[in-house]
C-alpha cells in the first residue's frame, strides 16, 4: 500500500517534470531548423519486407522561421541501431549534398540484402546553411530479393499444420507469408499480426504479393506449432459474369510460406510449406467474397495451431504448382480491422426475425456473440436496404448471397467472426439466434485497406460536410487492396474507369501512394500483348479491350502520382508499356479519330456518344505521354506525340465540333465539358461552347447536372477554372435530384451508383465512389488548395479560395509529401480571413480575392500591412512580393504560417 504511494508519487513528480521540460522545449525550443520528422521510405514508414533495390527516401521539414527551404541533406543507413547511434552510415552515407530534394531522393549505397533490416536517419541544412540535428531514426527491412530465397512449395488444405523443434535461443525470425486466396497465420495458438484478407488481389498467375511479419517473440526454444488457414478469396471465385478465360485462377487456395529463423552464435534455420505439413478440413466449411462464409464451430479442433496437438487423423498436404508469377513484396498498407462499430436500433419485423441497424452504410463484418445449446444456427444476412416493413431488401446485391451462418458448439458465450469474406451493409439480418439478441450481441467491424487519412475539409454549409462524410466512406469501403467499384454485390471489382475519376479525390483525402504505386503494377501486369487493357484490373469483368474511360487510368494514374507525389519512377518504369497503350490506339483511329468506343460516358442522365468521348480520352492520352516523354527527358518523342496530339485535336475538332451551334457531339454538358476542360475549342469559339454548356445547366436543367461520373469529373474544376466557382457552388449544394445532396436528403450514408434513388434488382449500389471526384473540387476549389503551376509534389503551392457567396467559412488541409498545407479562411462583411500554412522548403502563392464592390482595399499579415493603396508593401518576412490579378492580390510567400487580413471600402 506504502510501496504503491509512493511509486505513484514518484511517478507524478516524473510525469509533471516531462510536461514541464516538453513545454519549455516548445516555448523556449531551440531556432532554426527542427529534426525532419514523417520519414518515409517507398512512402511508408517503417516498411517491413520491401523489395526494391534502390529505395526512395522522403522527410518532412520543420523550422522556427519563415520562408525556409532545404539547400542540403545527409543521410545515413547503417545496419544496425548501435552504428546509427554513433552516426556511422556504414551501408551509406550520402555526406553532405547540396539539394533540395526532400522527396524521392533514390538510395545510392551498397548492395541491400534480402531479409536484412537497415537504420536510418536525415538532417537538412537551412537556407542560411546552418544543420538540423538529425531526426530519429526510422528503418526499412528487405525481403526475400531473389525466388532462390524461397525454400517451399505451395502447398493446399483448408486448415495446415506443421510443428517445429528448435534449438538455441532465437535472436530474430521472420516470416514471408502468401496465398493464393487468403490465409491467416498462427503460432503457437495466436495470430500473427493484425492483417485480414491478406494478400492483396492480384492477377496471380502473374504476381503474387507476401507479407512480412516479425515473429521473433512468438517462436520459443523447444516445440513451436505453425497453423494456417485458408480461404479461396478471389483466387477460386469464378462467375458467371468473369471473363471465361479468368475466373476463377485456381480450383483451390494455396499457401507459399517460410520461417527465417537466426540463432544466438548466427546459426540459421528456414522453415517452408512442404508436403511434410499435415492438412485438415477445419470450421469453415465454406467460404466465398460474394457469398460469405459458413463456419462450424463444432468443428473446431482446440489445440490445432500449438505444439503436441494430436494430428495423427490428419493428412499428408498436397504439393501444387501454384503460381508460377513474380514474388513481389506487398508494399502498402494491408487491409485491417480498423474499426468496431455498436449497432444503432434492433428491430424484430417479424417473429424470429431480427434487423440491426449500424447506421452506416460499411463494408466489413460483424462480430456475433451468442450462447446456445450445440447446433443451433444463426444467419446473418446483409443489405444495404430496408423494406418499409423492416424486413431488408437485397434487391441490388446482384447474385452476391452475401450471408454468414455460425452453426454453435454450444460451450457458453461464444464468439464469431468471418475470415475470408467480406459485406457491403447497413443492416444485418439475424435470424436462428437462441433467444433475444440485443445489441451487444453484434458489432461492426469495419474493414478495408488501412490508409491512413491525409486530408480534411469542412465548410460553414452543412450539406458540404455531408458529401464529404459520404465521399470519406465510400471511398474507404472501396479500398480492398485495388480501388473497388462497390463493396456489396457480386463485383467488387477494380473498373478503373471508377479508379481513374477518383484518384485526384482519394490522394487529397487519404495516403494513397503506396497503395496506387501497387495499382499501377497490377495494370502492367493486366496489359494484353497489342498494348491494350482490360476494363478492370485484375481482369475478371468488363469489356476486352476495355473502354477508353477505363483504360486511361493507366496513363492518368501514372501522372496523378508524378503531380501529387513527385513520382518520376512511376514514369519512368511505365514509360514503354504506356507508349504501347498509345501505339494501340493509334492503331484503331482512323484519320486521327479514335474508333473503338463502348460506355462514354456511364451512368448519366443525358446520353453523350462514346465516339466522341472515346475520341476525346484518345486526345488526352496522347497529350499525357507527350508530357511524360518530355519529363523525362525524350525530347524527340515529346515532340512527335506532342504532334500526334495536334493532329487528333484537329481532326476532333472536324469530325465533332459543330461551329453553327457551338456544341460539341450533341451538345450535352459531358461533351462541352470535356472540350473544354482539354482546351480543344477552338480559341474563337470559347466563350460561345462555354455559353452553351453553363445555358445548358442553368437554364436547361434548372442548374443540375446531366451528366455521367465521367462528365462531372471535368465539370466543376471547368466552371472554377472559367470563373464560374458560383455555379460549380450551386451544383455541389444542391439537394435535389440529381445531386449529390440528393442523395444524402434521402439519407444516404454513402454516395450512390446512380443519380437516382432506386432499391430494386437492377444496378443500383448504394456504395459507389465513383461520383466522389467532387472531392477533389471541395479541395481545390473551396479550399484553396492547389498544386502550384507546372509544380509536382506540392514543391509550388497555390492557394486560390473560391469565396462564394453562401460560404461564411470554410477550411481545409493536406499533409503532402512534403508536409502540411492548409488553408482556413473566413469571410463577413468587409472582411476576409485566411490563414495559411506552407511546408518547409515549398512555397506558394496565395490568392487573396476581395468582395466586388470592394474599394481602397488594405491587406494585413499578422500585425503588418502587407498591401496598400493598390501595392505590396514589402518587410513582412515570408512575404516575398505581391502582384495584382484584376480585381485578385497574389502574395508570394516563402514556408511557415500567415494570418492575412483583408478589409476595403465599398
Ligand atoms: C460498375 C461500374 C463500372 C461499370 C462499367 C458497373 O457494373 O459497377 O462502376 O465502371 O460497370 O461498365
Amino acid at each position: 500500500m506504502f510501496d504503491g504511494n509512493r511509486r505513484l508519487q514518484v511517478m507524478r513528480i516524473f510525469v509533471g517534470l516531462f510536461v514541464f521540460l516538453g513545454w519549455a522545449g516548445f516555448v523556449f525550443g531551440a531556432e532554426g531548423p527542427a529534426a525532419p520528422t514523417g520519414l518515409r521510405c517507398e512512402y511508408l514508414s517503417n516498411p517491413m519486407g520491401i523489395d526494391v533495390q534502390k529505395p526512395r527516401f522522403s522527410w518532412v521539414l520543420h523550422h522556427t522561421e519563415r520562408a525556409q527551404m532545404q539547400t542540403a541533406y545527409q543521410i545515413l543507413i547503417a545496419g544496425s541501431t548501435e552504428g546509427l547511434g554513433r552516426d556511422e552510415g556504414d551501408v551509406w552515407d550520402s555526406g553532405k549534398v547540396d539539394s533540395s530534394d526532400s522527396t524521392q531522393v533514390i538510395y545510392a549505397g551498397k548492395g541491400l540484402s534480402s531479409g536484412r533490416t537497415y537504420y536510418w536517419k536525415v538532417r537538412y541544412w537551412d537556407t542560411a546553411g546552418s544543420a538540423s540535428p538529425y531526426s530519429a531514426s526510422a528503418q526499412f527491412e528487405m525481403g526475400l530479393l531473389s525466388r532462390e530465397d524461397w525454400k517451399g512449395q505451395w502447398i493446399e488444405g483448408n486448415l495446415l499444420r506443421k510443428e517445429i523443434d528448435l534449438e538455441g535461443r532465437i535472436v530474430r525470425a521472420r516470416a514471408y507469408v502468401t496465398a493464393l486466396g487468403y490465409y491467416e497465420l498462427r503460432i503457437n495458438g495466436e495470430k500473427v499480426g493484425r492483417n485480414v484478407l491478406d494478400p492483396a488481389f492480384t492477377t496471380y498467375p502473374k504476381r503474387v504479393l507476401y507479407t512480412t511479419y516479425d515473429v521473433t517473440r512468438r517462436l520459443r526454444g523447444g516445440k513451436n506449432a505453425l497453423g494456417v488457414m485458408l480461404g479461396g478469396g478471389w483466387a477460386t471465385l469464378g462467375r458467371r459474369f468473369f471473363d471465361p478465360e479468368v475466373g476463377p485462377y485456381y480450383k483451390a487456395p494455396a499457401l507459399l510460406l517460410q520461417v527465417n529463423i537466426e540463432f544466438e552464435g548466427g546459426k540459421t534455420v528456414s522453415v517452408a510449406s512442404d508436403g511434410s505439413w499435415k492438412a485438415t478440413q477445419g470450421p469453415i466449411v465454406s467460404d466465398s467474397v460474394y457469398d460469405g462464409e459458413v463456419y462450424d464451430a463444432r468443428r473446431e479442433q482446440p489445440g490445432w495451431d500449438q505444439p503436441g496437438f494430436d494430428d495423427s487423423a490428419w493428412s499428408a498436404t498436397q504439393t501444387v504448382e501454384g503460381s508460377k508469377g513474380v514474388l513481389s513484396a506487398q508494399m502498402m498498407p494491408p487491409i485491417r480491422v480498423v474499426d468496431s462499430m455498436v449497432p444503432r436500433s434492433i428491430a424484430s419485423p417479424r417473429p424470429g426475425v431480427f434487423v440491426f441497424d449500424m447506421g452506416q452504410n460499411m463494408s466489413g463484418w460483424v462480430q456475433l456473440r451468442v450462447q446456445g445449446p450445440a447446433g443451433t444456427q444463426v444467419t446473418l444476412r446483409f443489405a444495404e436496404l430496408v423494406y418499409p416493413d423492416g424486413m431488408i431488401n437485397r434487391e441490388n446485391l446482384g447474385e452476391a448471397k452475401s450471408r454468414d451462418v455460425y452453426t454453435l458448439k454450444g460451450q457458453g458465450e461464444e464468439t464469431y467472426e468471418p475470415r475470408f469474406t467480406y459485406h457491403g451493409f447497413r443492416y444485418v439480418e439475424v435470424t436462428g439466434f437462441p433467444g433475444t439478441p440485443s445489441l451487444d450481441s453484434l458489432r461492426g467491424r469495419v474493414v478495408h485497406t488501412a490508409v491512413g487519412a491525409a486530408g480534411s475539409f469542412v465548410a460553414s454549409k452543412q450539406i458540404l460536410n455531408d458529401i464529404q462524410r459520404l465521399i470519406h466512406w465510400s471511398q474507404l469501403t472501396n479500398l480492398f487492396s485495388i480501388p473497388t467499384d462497390c463493396d456489396q454485390r457480386n463485383e467488387r471489382q477494380g473498373w478503373m474507369g471508377d479508379a481513374q475519376a477518383t484518384a485526384e479525390e482519394a490522394m487529397m483525402n487519404f495516403d494513397m501512394a503506396a497503395f496506387y504505386a501497387n495499382f499501377i503494377r497490377d495494370i502492367r501486369d493486366a496489359q494484353f500483348p497489342d498494348g491494350s487493357l482490360p476494363d478492370t484490373v485484375p481482369r475478371k469483368y468488363g469489356g476486352v479491350p476495355g473502354d477508353l474511360g477505363w483504360q486511361t487510368a493507366y496513363p492518368l494514374l501514372c501522372w496523378t502520382m508524378w503531380q501529387q507525389y513527385g513520382d518520376r519512377r512511376i514514369l519512368e518504369e511505365n514509360y514503354d508499356a504506356l507508349k504501347k497503350y498509345v501505339a494501340f490506339l493509334r492503331s484503331h483511329a482512323q484519320d486521327n479519330v479514335y474508333r473503338l468506343h463502348w460506355e462514354g460516358d456511364w451512368v448519366e442522365l443525358a446520353h453523350t456518344p462514346g465516339d466522341y468521348i472515346g475520341d476525346v480520352w484518345y486526345y488526352y492520352d496522347v497529350t499525357l505521354f507527350a508530357k511524360m516523354a518530355q519529363i523525362l527527358g525524350k525530347s524527340d518523342e515529346a515532340a512527335s506525340y506532342g504532334q500526334l496530339a495536334g493532329q487528333v485535336k484537329d481532326a476532333l475538332n472536324r469530325t465533332f465540333f459543330d461551329a453553327h451551334t457551338d456544341n460539341y457531339a450533341n451538345g450535352t454538358q459531358t461533351a462541352n465539358a470535356m472540350a473544354l476542360a482539354l482546351d480543344l475549342v477552338p480559341k474563337e469559339h470559347r466563350e460561345a461552347v462555354q455559353r452553351s454548356l453553363t445555358d445548358d445547366i442553368v437554364y436547361g436543367h434548372n442548374t443540375h447536372l446531366t451528366t455521367g461520373f465521367i462528365g462531372v469529373k471535368f465539370l466543376m474544376p471547368l466552371l472554377t477554372s472559367l470563373g464560374r466557382s458560383d455555379l460549380a457552388y450551386d451544383l455541389a449544394v444542391q439537394t435535389t435530384y440529381p445531386s449529390w445532396g440528393y442523395m444524402v436528403e434521402r439519407g444516404a450514408t454513402t454516395l450512390w451508383e446512380l443519380w437516382q434513388d432506386k432499391v430494386g434488382p437492377a444496378m443500383n449500389s448504394h456504395d459507389h465512389i465513383m461520383f466522389g471526384s467532387v472531392g477533389a473540387w471541395f479541395y481545390n476549389a473551396l479550399g484553396g488548395i492547389n498544386l502550384g503551376p507546372e509544380s509536382v509534389g506540392y514543391q509550388h503551392i497555390r492557394i486560390a479560395p473560391q469565396i462564394v457567396e453562401d460560404l461564411d467559412w470554410a477550411s481545409a488541409s493536406v499533409e503532402t509529401i512534403r508536409g502540411t498545407v492548409s488553408l482556413s479562411w473566413n469571410h463577413s462583411s468587409g472582411v476576409i480571413t485566411l490563414d495559411v500554412t506552407v511546408p518547409v522548403n515549398s512555397d506558394a502563392e496565395v490568392v487573396v480575392p476581395p468582395e466586388v464592390q470592394m474599394t481602397d482595399v488594405v491587406i494585413r499579415e499578422g500585425d503588418r500591412v502587407v498591401w496598400e493603396n493598390g501595392r505590396y508593401v514589402s518587410g513582412d518576412p515570408g512575404v516575398e512580393a505581391a502582384t495584382q490579378d484584376g480585381k485578385k492580390v497574389v502574395f508570394h510567400v516563402g514556408s511557415g504560417t500567415y494570418s492575412f487580413r483583408l478589409t476595403g471600402g465599398e
